[in-house]
């Protein structure tokens, strides 16, 4: 599906080398944007770039772990150079953790808060920057159902996502006069390798009934596709979206509306 909607778009997506990222990269491509792919798993990222570059699109990938600021800053001076600038910033990447309060330890909370949020913040200080050279641009971040709703066991992970909610109504307030606005996509569970080896660490031997249970949690009976949450991010990184700054979408089958 492609209608050139990003045309004129110069795109950084962090993890952008698996899941719903590796979505979001291949369909802004396919919509005209030039891709900067950046994962902390080189060999991912370059399958990206790769894989746009053969579809004729323009991509290039980048090592880089959200988590480290030199790393990141390095990252973004040559997106700065390569490309000519950046007009979106995509802060998709993020880690899991399982566990209720009691279950988290103090390592848990630091691994989860290092990805999770300064990972958001790096790449907004160094977009930013960007950004304002070209006068504008938009900022997606993803955040979770967890940003608004209680779910079990998920302590560190909330805490990370309700994080990010906060840092995207805040950059987006902040930014209001430099015309860059910062939306956040909160997805329920999509079916991606995080979902995977989520259930391959936690149910070993069980992946198939708890794929099935974990489908049921959402009230349209499935997980999402990378594919769709990739399509809400084309609509908030593109002029359609000029009149919306600092709002949570939730893609999310009915999870946060529907008690059915
Ligand atoms: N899959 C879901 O059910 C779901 C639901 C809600 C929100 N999310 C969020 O969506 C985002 C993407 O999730 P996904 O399911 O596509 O995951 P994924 O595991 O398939 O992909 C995540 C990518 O991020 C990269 N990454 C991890 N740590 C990094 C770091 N420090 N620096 C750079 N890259 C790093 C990984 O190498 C990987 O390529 C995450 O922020 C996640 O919290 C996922």
């Amino acid at each position: 599906m492609t209608s050139n909607r990003l045309t004129e778009t110069i795109a950084a997506v962090s993890g952008g080398g698996s899941g719903i990222g590796e979505a979001v990269c291949l369909r802004f491509a396919a919509e005209g944007a030039s891709v900067a792919v950046l994962d902390l798993n080189i060999d991912a990222a370059q399958r990206v770039a790769e894989q746009i570059s053969t579809l004729g699109g323009t991509a290039e990938a980048y090592a880089c772990d959200v988590s480290d600021q030199a790393d990141v800053q390095k990252t973004f001076a040559g997106i700065g150079s390569t490309f000519g600038g950046l007009t979106v910033l995509i802060n998709n990447a993020g880690t899991a953790h399982i566990g209720g309060l009691e279950q988290t330890t103090e390592a848990d909370m630091d691994r989860v808060y290092s990805v999770n949020v300064k990972g958001v913040y790096h790449c907004l200080q160094a977009g930013i920057e960007l950004l304002k050279q070209n006068q504008g641009g938009a900022i997606v971040n993803m955040g979770s159902i967890a940003c608004t709703v209680g779910i079990p066991d998920r302590f560190a992970y909330s805490m990370s996502k309700g994080a990010v909610l906060a840092m995207t109504r805040s950059v987006a307030c902040d930014y209001l006069n430099d015309n860059i606005r910062c939306n956040c996509i909160s997805p329920a569970r999509v079916h991606t390798p995080f979902v995977d080896k989520f259930l391959a660490e936690n149910y070993p031997g069980q992946e198939t009934e708890m794929l099935k249970k974990l489908s049921a949690t959402q009230p349209v009976g499935r997980m999402g596709q990378p594919e769709e949450v990739a399509s809400l991010a084309v609509y908030l990184a593109s002029d359609e979206s000029k009149f919306v700054t600092g709002a949570n979408f939730e893609i999310d089958g009915g999870f946060n509306n529907l008690k059915p």
